[in-house]
């Protein structure tokens, strides 16, 4: 597939001899695709590492064995995500986390030289420059940073060479990207700071105000993942589940209900923010261009899992749009594809890349 032009001679002669590899450095998940023939090879690792509490630089532990330790760490040990709303906020630790996700993706003593990193389209140069540095420190030769939007649209295969417009929202841990393609390049970008993360906080102070009962962050995520929904006029089923919190007056644990209404409480702020990005977005949106986002909008990420976003987004905006059918990985892909692709680093694909 080439993406940039017609250069296939150019990237069959470099398979083989370059390894590329694309990466989504999200606030929760740090994905890892490797291209692998016409498939990709995937790998994930959550974004959280161990460190010391006197010492931020010494790192004891990564990824999986790192998320065991949140919130349950002894004293001296502290476990934190290094990317705050998509970005990255500790530089060492967004490192050693990069670091560790490259030696999952490749083979023993193969070298990976090309990198491609999505990151939220409207990062700071300060940002952008953090994330092309910790690529080249963990050893890629060429180091590519590119919007996790353009990323996305690119892995779900959307037709963004057309000159008729295409958009992606992607709905994360921290925030949510709405992007507009056109021609190959990103057209409109608008970044709401919201996702998933939020839902999950807004669910712990619903259960407190409802029960007087505190209730952990990983159960609140839990449950939001099992039961939850966002409000629409659409009737969905209302599910239930039970989790165990601590309750405030007695400090003894007790069990409370957790419904799909609940969930939708906690998700209103946060659908309220990206529909107001939206309209933002298409209030700019070129007349050109309506008929193909009304015909090529799709979701990604973990949050456009939550039932009703279709039926919400629909009733507000009257645009119908699509999900991913893999909605956790496709910025990855999209990273895999642009990195095996040589015309991807010249200054011009650069430009386009990033707004
Ligand atoms: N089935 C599901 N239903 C609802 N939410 C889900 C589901 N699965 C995962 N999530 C939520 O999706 C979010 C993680 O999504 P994703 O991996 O796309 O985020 P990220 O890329 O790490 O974050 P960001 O893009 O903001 O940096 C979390 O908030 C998680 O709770
Ligand atoms: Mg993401």
């Amino acid at each position: 597939m080439s993406l940039f032009g017609n250069k296939k001679t150019e990237t069959e002669q470099l398979k083989g001899i370059i390894n590329s590899i694309g990466i989504d450095l999200g606030t929760l998940n740090t994905v890892i695709a490797k291209p692998n023939g016409d498939k990709f090879d995937l790998y994930q690792i959550p974004s959280v590492v161990a460190v010391r509490k006197d010492n931020p630089k010494v790192v004891l532990a990564v990824g999986e064995e790192a998320k065991l330790m949140l919130g349950r760490t002894p004293e001296d040990i502290v476990a934190i995500r290094p990317l705050r709303k998509g970005v990255i906020e500790s530089f060492a630790q967004a490192q050693a986390l990069l670091i560790k996700a490259l030696e999952i993706g490749k083979e023993e003593g193969e070298i990976i030289n090309r990198i491609v990193i999505g990151i939220p389209g409207d990062s700071s140069e300060v940002e952008r420059k953090a994330a092309e540095d910790i690529g080249k420190n963990a050893g890629a030769e060429y180091v590519l940073v590119i919007s996790e939007g353009l990323s996305a649209a690119i892995g779900a295969g959307l037709p963004i060479a057309e000159p008729n417009g295409t958009m992606i929202i992607d709905i994360g841990a921290g925030s949510t990207d709405l992007v507009i393609i056109s021609l190959g390049g990103i057209t409109d970008i608008e970044t709401v700071r919201v996702g998933g993360d939020d839902i999950d906080a807004n669910l712990v102070q619903i259960v407190k105000e409802k029960y007087n009962v505190e209730i952990g962050i990983h159960e609140a995520e839990t449950a939001k993942i099992k039961v939850g929904m966002f409000h629409s006029n659409a009737n969905l089923e209302i599910y239930e589940t039970e989790v165990i919190g601590k309750a405030a007056d007695t400090y003894r644990p007790k069990k409370v209900v957790i419904d799909s209404m609940m969930v939708a409480d906690a998700a209103e702020p946060v659908i309220s923010a990206i529909v107001k990005g939206l309209n933002l977005i298409l209030k700019r949106l070129s007349p050109e261009l309506i008929a193909g986002v009304y015909k090529n909008t799709v979701a990604v990420g973990g949050t456009s899992q939550l039932r009703g976003l279709q039926n919400r987004i629909d009733e507000e905006l009257d645009i119908p749009i699509n999900l991913s059918d893999d909605p956790m990985t496709v910025v990855a892909k999209g990273a895999a594809i642009v990195a095996a692709e040589p015309r991807a680093l010249e200054p011009d694909v650069r430009m386009k890349a990033m707004k």
